[in-house]
């Protein structure tokens, strides 16, 4: 089987999952924070080296008060527990998005666990926080072009490279595979100019439902593609 290298995934469903279950929208975000956990381990041990996914969107802060606190205050504990589990697992763990927009001791988390991580050579796990696509590239266009005017580059070299070396994700190769949980087949504004030539899976399975079988399934969804990039099919 061919694995992917990297796989980006959108976590969603989670509230759903809770109600069936006749539970709190909030159980189920924390249901959906252990299973990232078991969905790491489970993508390194098949060979997956870069897993990138979506926990909180520039367009998350509209839910509803109580909801994003207690987003905040799991994310909070999470970037504490993940020390460990970074250490444990050999993980280098990194966030993408504006941290800037985060509480201060949420980014000191941050800052603690890409740093004691940052040697580690096991899987490449990026958390998207504060993450929308469109924000991280007007960041990234804001620094550029302030690299102009100082005359750091000149036109000419600005090429897609260039472009990206601006992004969030500057070091980490494209995503092969993407993965949307629970059936809404959107990209809501996750990683657009890094899904250029993605293959995107869609699965009505609900975030917290989502085991090793079900990412086998999408691997193996995966392999069933004819990947082009614009050229002609190799026999
Ligand atoms: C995904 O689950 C987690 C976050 C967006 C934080 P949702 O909270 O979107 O769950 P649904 O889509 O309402 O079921
Ligand atoms: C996308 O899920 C964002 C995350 C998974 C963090 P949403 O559930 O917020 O997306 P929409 O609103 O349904 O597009
Ligand atoms: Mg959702």
């Amino acid at each position: 089987m061919n694995v992917p290298q990297h796989i980006a995934i959108i976590l969603d469903g989670n509230g759903r999952w809770a109600k069936q279950h006749g539970m709190p929208r909030n159980f189920g975000h924390t249901q959906g924070a252990k299973n990232v956990e078991t969905i790491c381990r489970e993508a390194w041990n098949l060979g997956v080296k870069y897993l990138t996914v979506y926990a909180f969107s520039t367009e998350n802060w509209s839910r509803p008060r109580e909801e994003v606190d207690a987003l905040m205050k799991l994310l909070r504990n999470y970037m504490k527990n993940c020390v460990k589990t970074a250490e444990k697992n050999h993980m280098r763990v990194r966030i993408i998005g504006d941290k800037t927009g985060l509480d201060e001791d949420i980014q000191e988390s941050i800052a603690r666990l890409e740093e004691s991580s940052k040697d580690h050579d096991g899987l490449n796990f990026q958390i998207a926080i504060n993450y929308g696509s469109r924000d991280e590239m007007l960041r990234g266009m804001r620094k550029m072009l302030q690299d102009y005017k100082e005359d750091k580059f000149s036109l000419n070299e600005l090429n897609e490279t260039k472009f990206q070396s601006y992004l969030d994700t500057a070091d980490i190769p494209d995503p092969d595979l993407l993965i949307r949980t629970s059936g809404e087949q959107r990209i809501s504004n996750y990683l657009l100019w890094q899904l250029a030539y993605t293959e995107l899976y869609f699965t009505n399975v609900p975030w917290p439902d989502f085991t090793k079988e079900e990412l086998v399934k999408a691997i193996e969804d995966y392999n069933s593609r004819d990947r082009r990039y614009g050229g002609i099919k190799e026999e």
